[in-house]
């Protein structure tokens, strides 16, 4: 599911940095490209960066998209 409409970000991708320990909300918007305000809005990053803290536990709604 997308969590960011302006960039296309998906569920997956905010927890993966999750699970790779990036849960800071300023970090979380430079890893994903939503640091730039002329082209994003900007109202994702809460959602983000709460699934980001969620995942950092050990729990994630979608398995890794990181091929092993
Ligand atoms: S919805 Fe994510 S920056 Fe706009």
């Amino acid at each position: 599911m997308y969590v960011c409409v302006c960039k296309g970000i998906t569920e997956c991708n905010v927890e993966d940095l999750g699970c790779a320990g990036v849960t800071c909300p300023d970090k979380l918007a430079a890893a994903l490209g939503i640091d730039d305000k002329e082209t994003c809005c900007g109202r994702c990053l809460n959602h983000i960066a709460d699934l980001a803290v969620i995942a950092s536990r050990g729990h994630r709604r979608h398995p890794t998209s990181v091929q092993a």
